[in-house]
């Protein structure tokens, strides 16, 4: 192993810099070269990657976004896109990649070392933590608590105009951060993607819990099955006469910023294990951590499963929410 390849795809998550880091430094420490592809698969597609050296990740491990660019490739799609990036990869003589990402990303990466031959390892880059595999995904901390940050801030305009407020997080396919930062929040109820959403149950919620306070946070993932935030308001509004309600869709604020300490530490133990697997020869895996261990699990098996909130945390949530 002398030269590899690392990029970022799909949406940026905070982390992803300490990754890109401590892929750099570890790869430098054993003699192996590092090429930064830019712009994701669509940088490689069109030939854009430079060499990574020693300072180029110095004073990034604070850093929010990826200096190495992201995208959601669309060409990589295709067979003609690909047959591209496999020139260029072929071009830069790389013996093997590391692919930052979500299951988007896994999937391209995967098909990839099918095509070419080529020694692959993912680590889960995303702030859904969507990714099956791992309890933790890169950015997912750090998104939590600007969310649980920005509900705090709601929650004072909320409790001093008397107004019940439907706040949508980011999710489009899970509901862990609305869950979990729903939690951290002291949210009055929260509607995920995995559980069927009873409005009537909930209109009947709102009512009973704003009797003494009248005021009321709801946190909607975005990929509800009743909508998102302004939906579920518009779907209520007419059996909540009275209530002033509002919406607030927290938006990409959630995917920017430092990252948490934990995030920190999460990406530099992924990218460090990553150029350790793809050293002593392993390939088609993802980096994952369980419990407080770092582990690996072939990447098709993770593409196949989907990663679901966990039961207790879903029954716990029902019991804090009866009224
Ligand atoms: O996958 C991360 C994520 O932030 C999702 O939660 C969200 O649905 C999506 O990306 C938004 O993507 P984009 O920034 O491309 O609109």
């Amino acid at each position: 192993m002398k030269k590899i390849a690392v990029l970022t795809s799909g949406g940026d998550s905070p982390g992803m810099n300490a990754c890109v880091r401590a892929v750099v430094k570890t790869a430098l420490a054993n003699s192996i070269e590092v090429l930064g592809v830019e712009d994701g698969f669509q940088g490689m597609i069109e030939g854009r990657a430079r060499v990574l050296a020693y300072q180029d990740v110095n004073n990034i491990i604070q850093l929010g976004g990826t200096i190495l660019g992201t995208a959601r490739s669309e060409k990589f799609r295709t067979k003609e896109g690909r047959s591209k990036a496999i020139g260029h990869l072929k071009n830069w003589s790389v013996d093997g990649l590391i692919v930052i990402g979500g299951d988007g990303s896994f999937t391209g990466a995967q098909i990839l070392s099918e095509e070419m031959n080529l020694p692959v390892i993912g680590i889960p880059g995303t702030i859904d933590n969507d990714i099956y595999g791992t309890d933790h995904t890169i950015g997912y901390d750090t998104a939590m608590n600007t969310v649980v940050e920005a509900i705090d801030k709601i929650r004072d305009t909320a409790s001093s105009h008397h107004r019940i407020f439907f706040v949508e997080v980011m999710g489009r396919d899970a509901g862990f951060i609305a869950l979990n930062s729903g939690i951290a929040s002291g949210a009055d109820d929260v509607l995920v993607p995995e559980e069927w959403t009873d409005l009537d149950a909930l209109v009947a919620n709102i009512k009973k819990s704003t009797k003494g306070s009248r005021s009321s946070i709801i946190v909607v993932a975005e990929g509800d099955d009743a909508g998102g935030a302004k939906a579920v308001l518009d779907k209520v509004a007419p059996y909540l006469q009275g209530f002033d309600m509002r919406y607030s869709v927290l938006g990409h604020i959630q995917r920017g910023g430092s990252p948490s300490v934990f995030d920190r530490i999460l990406a530099t133990r992924m990218g460090y294990q990553a150029v350790l697997s793809l050293k002593s020869g392993e390939k088609g895996l993802m980096i994952g951590l369980k419990g407080d261990e770092v582990c690996k699990n072939p990447l098709i098996s993770i593409l196949k499963k989907h990663a679901k909130p966990s039961e207790e945390m879903l029954e716990m949530l029902h019991v804090l929410q009866t009224r």
